[in-house]
C-alpha cells in the first residue's frame, strides 16, 4: 500500500545563491523563497499531509550580516500577517519551535498572534523552526528531565524515549518520515536530530525559490518507492 508521510520536514536552502545567480541581493532570494513556501503549503494541504515543518531560521543564522537578519525578520512579520487569512481558509494551524524569545518583539508578537488565531484549525500543522538548534533543544530536554529527577518527580529508571520526546519542542507531534533538503547540499545542519532517526532523506539540487508543489510530490513519490524496514528484514515488513 502506498502511504503518505504524516510529517514532512524541509530544509529550505539556496535562497542566497538563487539571488546571486540573478545578480540580485540575497534578500531577493528570501522574498522569492516565500512564494515557494506558499506553494508547498498549498500542495501539502491539497494532499492532506498532517504536519509540515520548515527550517526557517537557525540559531546559527543570527551570525549573518545584521542587515540580512533584519530583512528576514521583517519579511517573516509581513508574511505571517498576510497569510493568516489563507491559513484560516485552508484550516492550517501555525506552530513554531525554537528559541522564540530571541526573536525581535514585533516578530515574536506577530507570530504568537497568528499561532493563537489559527489554534482552532484542525488541518495541516505548519511548524516554523525559528532560532532553532536541535542540539540546544536536546540539551534543554536533558535539563528539564534532570530537574524533575532532582525534585524527586521522576526516577532515573523511568526515563525512556517517550519521556525524552515529551520534553522536546516537538512534543505531541509524530516524527517526520521524510526530510527534504534543497540546493544540492547533503547536510542536516542541526535540524531535528532526534526526530529524524528513521526519516527517509531526500536531496534535490533545486534551489529553494525554484521549489514548487510538484517538487514536493516528486519527493513523496520517491519516498513511497522506498522500503522502510526499521532494522527488520524485507520479509518482515512486507
Ligand atoms: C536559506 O537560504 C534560507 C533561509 C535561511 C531563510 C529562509 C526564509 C524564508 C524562505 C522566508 C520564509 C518566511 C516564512 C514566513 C516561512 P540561504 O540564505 O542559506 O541560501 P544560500 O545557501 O544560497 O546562501
Amino acid at each position: 500500500m502506498v502511504k503518505l508521510p504524516q510529517h514532512i520536514a524541509i530544509i529550505m536552502d539556496g535562497n542566497g545563491r538563487w539571488a546571486k545567480d540573478k545578480g540580485k541581493l540575497r534578500i531577493f532570494g528570501h522574498h522569492n523563497g516565500v512564494l515557494s513556501v506558499r506553494d508547498v503549503v498549498e500542495g501539502a494541504v491539497e494532499l492532506g499531509i498532517k504536519y509540515l515543518t520548515l527550517y526557517t531560521f537557525s540559531s546559527e543564522n543570527w551570525n549573518r550580516p545584521k542587515l540580512e537578519v533584519m530583512a528576514i525578520m521583517e519579511l517573516m512579520v509581513s508574511t505571517i500577517h498576510k497569510e493568516i487569512e489563507t491559513f484560516m481558509k485552508n484550516n492550517v494551524r501555525l506552530n513554531a519551535i525554537g528559541d522564540l524569545e530571541m526573536l525581535p518583539p514585533k516578530c515574536h508578537s506577530e507570530l504568537i498572534n497568528a499561532i493563537n488565531k489559527t489554534s482552532v484549525n484542525t488541518g495541516l500543522v505548519l511548524t516554523l523552526a525559528l532560532s532553532y538548534s536541535s542540539r540546544r533543544e536536546i540539551l534543554q530536554a536533558v535539563k528539564r528531565i534532570a530537574g524533575k529527577v532532582q525534585k524527586g518527580e521522576l526516577k532515573i529508571e523511568d526515563i525512556d524515549e517517550e519521556t525524552f520526546e515529551n520534553n522536546l519542542y516537538t512534543s505531541g507531534m509524530p516524527n517526520p518520515e521524510l526530510l527534504i533538503r534543497t540546493s544540492g547540499e547533503y547536510r542536516i545542519s542541526n535540524y531535528l536530530l532526534w526526530q529524524i532517526a528513521y526519516a527517509e532523506l531526500y536531496f534535490t539540487s533545486k534551489l529553494w525559490p525554484d521549489f514548487r508543489k510538484e517538487d514536493l510530490y516528486e519527493a513523496i513519490l520517491d519516498y513511497q518507492k522506498r522500503e522502510r524496514r526499521f532494522g527488520m528484514t524485507s520479509e518482515q515488513v512486507n
